[in-house]
């Protein structure tokens, strides 16, 4: 069936879902404004519960006076090749939100889900407008916290690199070695008919 970049699939689908993956070799290059907001235009549009919309970006452009604050949540590894993305974004999430006719806050049960949504659209979009995208868990949430000025009843999420991206030889050897898109399991290791019949 289809194949991308060695990704075979099972059955035939769009093309778009073994093409995005997630690169650390950026170019450097700015990220067009207009470009970007496409990005949020897409995620806008992803479904969540009772359509609460939960997410919330936070971006810093490359050169723009808040780069430096977003780059510098991410760890040191992850610093080494999303310093050359075009863009970095804050994924958060809200956690509560005040229902119609209450008075009280309710959970948001979902929010991370619906949070995943939107960031699965925003991937997406940015593959369809020649961009990359890669997601960055791995950073001070507490730090992030306090740099953006995020209050309570928010959760962060992620970062988001996005940027053009570049050649595998613009990396570092190590990072090299691991530029190229990953396989999947199975469908047979996460589908099942009627019941849990997984082996874990
Ligand atoms: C929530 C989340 C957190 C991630 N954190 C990191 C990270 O800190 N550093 C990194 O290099 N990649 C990170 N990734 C990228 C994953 O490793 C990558 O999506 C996964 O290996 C699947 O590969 P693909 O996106 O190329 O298909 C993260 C992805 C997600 C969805």
């Amino acid at each position: 069936m289809s194949d991308s970049n060695q990704r075979i699939t099972e059955y035939d689908i769009n093309p778009i879902f073994i093409q995005r993956w997630s690169p650390r070799a950026f170019t450097g290059e700015a990220i067009d404004e207009s470009l970007l907001f496409s990005l949020f235009e897409a995620a806008r549009w992803a479904p969540s519960a009772n359509n609460s919309q939960p997410w919330r970006f936070i971006y810093a452009k490359r050169d723009s006076a808040h780069w430096h604050a977003l780059l510098g949540l991410t760890n040191e590894n992850n610093q080494r090749w999303a310093a050359k993305a075009g863009a970095i974004v804050a994924l958060i999430s809200k956690t509560s939100h005040i229902r119609n006719g209450e008075t009280e806050p309710s959970p948001l049960r979902n929010h991370s889900l619906d949070a995943g949504a939107a960031w699965t659209s925003l991937a997406l979009q940015a593959l369809y407008a020649g961009l990359a995208t890669h997601a960055i868990g791995s950073f001070d949430r507490e730090k992030a916290r306090e740099v953006l000025s995020i209050p309570e009843g928010f959760h962060i999420e992620i970062l988001i690199a996005i940027g053009k991206q570049a050649e595998r030889d613009s990396l570092p050897a190590d990072l090299q070695a691991r530029e190229q898109p990953t396989p999947r399991q199975s469908l047979s290791q996460f589908v099942a008919e009627g019941s849990f019949s997984f082996r874990e």
